[in-house]
């Protein structure tokens, strides 16, 4: 008996050697899968995200090219009746992806009151990569009219020679980054500041000026 004790002790003493083998054996085996999971994770998140910076869509860029209101305007009448024309560049300076444009609405302010507008792009339209196009457009003008709130200010403006314009052109857009993937549409607002002289036309100093993009 003593003998079989010794030797049933001797043989479960060793199966709890080879378990406690097995088991470290296996946790060690486990660490170093992990560690070399979470290596190729970073890896793959930092080649990722260097991709992202190099590919990421850059949003277009806009400037006035020319604005002009016709028959000019007069610190005595509305303008209202006449028409104006702008022409606005709209660059996309992405090498590799295009946009899809929406239909394009414009507007034009002085301050909170409504000058004109009206559809810029009416149709939906693509820009490749790396390429500049002029919007244009040709709008009725509305107003103010003589007996609006902010008359006083718009004939005080033209008598001065310098009336602040802004021009708002409103869609969205959606990148094309290959035939099988779009972005998602994001609504884009295009806001132009715009100095018009009596003449109607843009003064030198806004000549190409830059616009604002609202997303
Ligand atoms: C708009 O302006 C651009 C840049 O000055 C010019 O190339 C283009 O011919 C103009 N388009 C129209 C219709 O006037
Ligand atoms: C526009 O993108 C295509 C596809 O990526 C490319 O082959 C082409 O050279 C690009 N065009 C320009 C002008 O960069």
């Amino acid at each position: 008996m003593p003998q079989g004790g010794t030797a049933a002790s001797s043989s479960s003493h060793v199966r709890r050697i080879a378990r406690r083998t097995r088991d470290s054996c296996a946790a060690a085996l486990a660490n170093t899968l992990c560690s070399l999971l979470l290596g190729l994770l970073l890896v793959a998140a930092v080649v990722l995200f260097v991709l992202w910076l190099g590919l990421r869509p850059h949003r277009p860029r806009f400037n006035i090219a020319s604005f002009s209101v016709a028959g000019g305007l007069d610190p005595d009448y509305s303008p209202a009746g006449t028409s104006l024309a702008f022409n606005v560049t709209d660059r996309n300076p992405n090498r590799h992806i295009g946009i899809y444009y929406d239909a394009m609405h414009a507007s034009v302010h002085f301050y909170d009151a409504l000058v004109a507008s009206g559809p810029a792009f009416a149709a939906r339209w693509y820009q490749p990569n790396k390429t500049t196009t002029s919007i244009t457009g040709l709008l009725d003008v509305l107003g103010p009219a003589t007996t609006d709130a902010s008359w006083p200010s718009f004939s005080a403006a033209v008598r001065s020679g310098r009336v602040p314009l802004r021009l708002q052109l409103t869609t969205a857009i959606r990148f094309r980054v290959t035939n099988a993937f779009h972005s998602g549409r994001q609504r884009m607002h295009v806001s132009c500041d715009l100095l018009v002289g009596v003449d109607g036309n843009l003064l030198p100093e806004s000549h190409g000026a830059a616009c604002n993009r609202y997303f």
